[in-house]
């Protein structure tokens, strides 16, 4: 009895279809968000001028391959879900705060835009990991993962801007 309630339980089960469907709809939305997060950085990491720009242009340019790659883990994830990852027609941009400042010497603008995009996706990401408590063992794995890399991010740009917000 044990057995079969815990393959009743599993959520590529026939029993759990809705809150898979719900899974994906999350995931979807995930990828989305990584995958902006990707074009608003190669921007960034472009289009920033000026002495200090140096340090902010390398860490979004290093982050633009994790984000990727992230984009990628939900990606996958979809499809193990009987999902499909959807096609470009369907993305809808959202990151208003990371459009490229007026100034291109603006870092305290992109600096701001990164953390409210890191936010966005830590806040996502948590609800992701509640949603899939004791349903979807392995995407919340995945996601606790990425939610770790966000933190860090997140954690790293707030320190530049204490520290131009010192200098300032
Ligand atoms: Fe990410
Ligand atoms: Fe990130």
């Amino acid at each position: 009895m044990a057995t079969q309630s815990a393959t009743a339980r599993d959520i590529l089960s026939d029993e759990l279809a809705e809150k898979r469907e719900e899974i994906v709809e999350l995931l979807t939305r995930a990828y989305w968000m990584e995958i902006e997060t990707v074009m608003s950085y190669i921007a960034n990491s472009i289009n920033l001028d000026g002495v200090r720009a140096q340090e902010i242009r390398e860490s979004l340019g290093e982050d633009i391959e994790e984000e990727l790659g992230h984009a990628q883990e939900f990606g996958k994830r979809i499809k193990e879900l009987y999902g499909v990852v959807p096609g470009s027609l369907e993305f809808h941009a959202e990151q208003h705060e990371l459009q490229p400042p007026d100034e291109q010497t603006d870092l305290v603008h992109v600096i701001k835009g990164v953390i409210a995009a890191e936010t966005g996706a830590i806040e996502h990401y948590n609800r992701m990991i509640e949603a899939t408590d004791g349903i979807d063992w392995v995407t919340q794995d995945l996601v606790i993962g990425i939610l770790h890399d966000e933190q860090r991010h997140r954690r790293l740009f707030e320190g530049f801007l204490r520290e131009f917000e010192v200098a300032a």
